[in-house]
């Protein structure tokens, strides 16, 4: 029920989305909202790329719609004004929000624990930014491993009428364009507000039907009519999640949506409703975490190759982003978070894996072990990565050590690793630990490391 690929299938999948390490927007898609936008405009449709489209609008239409973005979520308290936003919204928010969503299926995969049967409820659709995602990262997928079994159901849910018109006619032209093979069922809309109609909301939906349930920017200050109902939303949308699914929430990358995450997932955990699948299990000890310097357990931060629309519309004066910044939490309700899912206990025991929990009864020795970087320190030839495989409880209990002047091919491996990279270090030094942490994990020349992201 859940999808495998083999090793092969997995670097040309990564190779296709995410070419040299940097997230790739198709630029199909970018041409087809650009068109779109352009017939319903009212405005030229310039025949070519979605620069020349763009270009084609003049210079008056990309300064107004660089200033739509500039302004966008300035300043403004409780749910943001979309009708005059959309335009601009899907040229330049919608590329940006789009690897994320890539990204967060990646791991879900990574992990053995997405679906090979989708069942997926886009809460806040907007443009259908989320369910154009998943329609591409399945349609990837059936490129390396073949559609065999593949199939997608897809159920939208937002408080404004037009935004689902929208986003569902976004979804059935990038279906034809696509040309997207495997079996694709859009149900009926769900058109409501979470936070004042949640019961009327219930009795549209099937509660706990389906595996996988996206907010995606959602939940913060610039939708909400007040960010105290954040928990009662991902509540509510816990209840649509299926016993053996996943509820992913995505957000901005500020550093106050980073703590409400932390907390609501404590909050969550503590009730017994829920645990973090990814980023981490169990980052740290009290949350939420004011006492950690760190406030980024939940923040990724990916390098992309910029989408054509943004690069437009930074021209005309829209801020620059030069990489996906962003906050994620992956919640479940089995208990499953992606070190469970991705070792198999008795296998890794036998090859010789230990928690990092008991790395420091090997002080001297050697052992294999999986983690996620949860922090990682460059100052000059020193690296320092921290790391936690959710059984150690806190943030610092310890971290791998490398040195930039003494060469070694798993140093070579890990000089590339970010802020939530899955590591597999095969044959590492256990020493004692420094600045606070039990132990260090020390590489040498025949240590093997394996980084996924
Ligand atoms: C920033 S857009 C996100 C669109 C898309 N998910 C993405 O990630 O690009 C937020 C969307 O959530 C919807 N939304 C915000 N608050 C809502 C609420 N209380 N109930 C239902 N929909 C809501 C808005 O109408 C808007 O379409
Ligand atoms: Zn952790
Ligand atoms: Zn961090």
């Amino acid at each position: 029920m859940y999808l495998r690929l083999n090793e092969k299938q997995y670097n040309r999948l990564e190779n296709i989305l995410c070419p040299g390490g940097s997230w790739l927007f198709p630029d199909n898609l970018g041409g087809m909202l650009a068109r779109k936008i352009s017939r319903s405009m009212g405005w030229p449709v310039a025949p070519g790329d979605v620069v020349a489209v763009m270009e084609g609008w003049g210079r008056e239409i990309l300064s107004h719609l660089a200033g739509n973005i500039s302004t966008a979520y300035k300043g403004q308290a409780g749910p943001t004004d979309y009708s005059r936003l959309w335009t601009a919204y899907s040229l330049y928010y919608l590329p940006a929000n789009f690897p994320k969503v890539l990204r967060v299926l990646l791991g879900l995969l990574r992990g053995g624990v997405l679906p090979k049967k989708l069942k997926l409820l886009d809460i806040g659709t907007g443009p259908g930014t989320v369910s154009l995602a998943v329609l591409y990262f399945y349609d990837m997928i059936s490129l390396v491993a073949g559609k065999e079994g593949l199939s997608v159901e897809i159920t939208l849910l937002d408080r404004f009428r037009e935004h689902l018109d929208f986003a569902l006619a976004n979804i059935k032209s990038w279906q034809v364009l696509q040309q997207i093979s495997f079996p694709v069922k859009v149900n009926p809309v769900v058109c409501g507000c979470l936070e004042k109609e949640s019961d009327q909301l219930r009795k549209l939906l099937n509660t706990g039907g389906y595996n996988l349930v996206v907010p995606s920017h959602v939940i913060n200050e610039y939708e909400l009519h007040d960010t105290t109902s954040a928990l009662d939303v991902v509540q509510f949308a816990l209840e649509m999640t299926a016993d053996n699914g996943s509820l992913v929430i995505i957000e901005p990358a500020t550093e106050g949506i980073s703590r409400r995450i932390a907390r609501l997932h404590w909050q969550l955990k503590s009730a017994g409703l829920a645990t973090a699948f990814a980023p981490c299990a169990y980052p740290w000890k009290k949350y939420p975490g004011k006492q950690r310097r760190c406030a980024c357990w939940s923040h990724a931060c990916e390098p992309w190759h910029k989408p054509a629309s943004v690069q437009v519309l930074e021209k005309y004066g829209a801020c620059s982003k030069n990489d996906v910044d962003f906050n994620y939490l992956i919640l479940r309700k089995d208990g499953l978070n992606r070190f469970k899912a991705h070792r198999n206990p008795g296998k890794y025991a036998r090859e010789g894996y230990v928690k990092l929990l008991h790395g420091y009864k090997y002080m001297g020795e050697k052992v294999n072990i999986v983690g996620v970087a949860t922090n990682v320190y460059r100052r000059s030839e020193l690296m320092i990565i921290d790391i936690c495989d959710g059984t150690c409880g806190t943030h610092n209990y310890c971290y791998i050590e490398a040195r930039g002047n003494c060469w070694s091919p798993a140093n070579d491996m890990l000089r590339s690793v970010r802020h939530g990279d899955f590591i597999d270090l095969r044959g590492v030094g256990v020493a004692p630990g420094a600045r606070g942490s039990h132990y260090t994990l020390k590489l040498s020349g025949d240590t093997k490391a394996v980084v996924y992201r």
